[in-house]
């Protein structure tokens, strides 16, 4: 494949928030974009701001946790807008809780959108990557993995995807295919908006709060990650594997 041809992209849990805010960015760069989400129809939105901009998006439905609707939905975005070769693993969700209070389907649960998720449709789109000689994938760490507590199911999870990035790298690098973990910070999205629900707090103290510990004096926006994100899936990025980088407004590590 040229260059010159458009590459395929898939942003997964891509109807709100980081999720919708990369596929934007991708498109934007002149991606065809596959906006993936638990429910065809809440990709409406994200679809539209892309088709509206002119760019190209098709609505997926998927769960990515569920093997065979991984493999339809793959084959589905290769069929309608060809070959996937960038894939972001953005689709998550929280089931935060204490130690002692947390159920085991708030662990499985958590486990498998983010990291059974991440597995099988990397799994998926490796084939068409291997096969075009180019691939891209980004997967969505956090700072949580440094430890957080009420999160021992989400911090695993996301520590759990820098091993799992760092042999994608390790394994898939000869065929042309980087792969690369963004972590964010704390970043302005209906997933925090929902932990501050949680704790009681009102969201817009809630984010004055965490700012106040940001070293840049501001909570992230999902465009901040978006950029983070299309610089690893940039055609220039081929020798950027296997990193993981915070996008925290500070330092992490
Ligand atoms: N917001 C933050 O502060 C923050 C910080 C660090 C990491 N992250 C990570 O960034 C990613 C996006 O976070 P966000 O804040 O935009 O969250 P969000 O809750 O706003 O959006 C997540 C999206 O994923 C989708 N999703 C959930 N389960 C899915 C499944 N099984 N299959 C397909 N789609 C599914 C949801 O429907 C939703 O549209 C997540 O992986 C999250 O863990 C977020």
């Amino acid at each position: 494949m040229s260059t010159t041809e458009q590459r395929v992209a898939i942003v997964t849990g891509g109807a709100r928030g980081i999720g919708a805010a990369t596929a934007v960015r991708l498109a934007a760069e002149g991606r065809a974009v596959a906006v993936l989400d638990l429910d065809e129809a809440a990709c409406k939105d994200t679809v539209e701001k892309i088709t509206a901009a002119g760019g190209t998006a098709l609505a997926v439905g998927c769960d990515v946790s569920d093997a065979e609707q991984v493999e339809a939905a793959v084959a589905r975005v290769a069929e309608e807008l060809g070959a996937p070769t960038i894939l972001v693993n953005n689709a998550g969700v929280l089931r935060d809780n204490l130690l002692f209070k947390m159920s085991e389907s708030d662990w499985d649960t958590v486990m498998n959108v983010h990291l059974r998720g991440a597995f099988l449709m990397s799994r998926a789109c490796q084939k068409h990557m291997v096969d075009a000689g180019f691939g891209r994938i980004v997967n969505l760490s956090s700072s949580s993995a440094l430890g957080n507590r009420g999160q021992v199911n989400y911090s695993a999870a996301k520590a759990g995807l820098q091993g799992f990035t760092k042999t994608l790298a390790i394994e898939l690098g000869k065929f042309g295919v980087t792969a690369n973990a963004v972590a964010p910070g704390f970043i302005a999205t209906d997933m925090t908006a929902a932990t501050a629900a949680r704790v009681g707090m009102g969201f817009e103290d809630f984010q004055k709060a965490a700012a106040s510990q940001i070293p840049v004096q501001r909570v992230g926006r999902p465009e901040d990650i978006a950029n983070a994100i299309a610089f690893f899936t940039g055609e220039e990025a081929g020798f950027v594997s296997g990193q993981v980088l915070y996008v925290a407004g500070g330092p992490l590590d």
